[in-house]
């Protein structure tokens, strides 16, 4: 057994304005289209006090990564979340 990935997006007021909801739907989308939701936890996070940097702050295991946009979330999918997936106790 291994443990799901937990994705959390700030949703705050300022990654809001940065696209953090445009981000929210490329991840529903990719884990939907990708049949991933029993890998994949997406979860929305308040402010987590790092908005004073470029775009949006995501935090994928307890590890925070700021400035994400929306065009640079498929990379981020691809080397952020998907090496994590399905490895053992992550
Ligand atoms: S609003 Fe996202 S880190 Fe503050």
């Amino acid at each position: 057994m291994h443990e799901p990935v937990c994705v959390e997006i700030c949703v705050g007021s300022s990654c809001h304005l940065k696209g953090s909801a445009e981000i929210v739907e490329k991840l529903q989308k990719y884990v939907a289209d990708n049949h991933l939701e029993d890998e994949i936890i997406l979860m929305g996070s308040f402010c987590t006090g790092r908005c004073n940097r470029e775009g949006v702050t995501i935090i994928v295991n307890e590890k925070a990564f700021t400035g994400l946009t929306p065009g640079k979330i498929d990379e981020f999918i691809e080397t952020e979340i998907m090496s994590k997936v399905g490895k053992e106790g992550v």
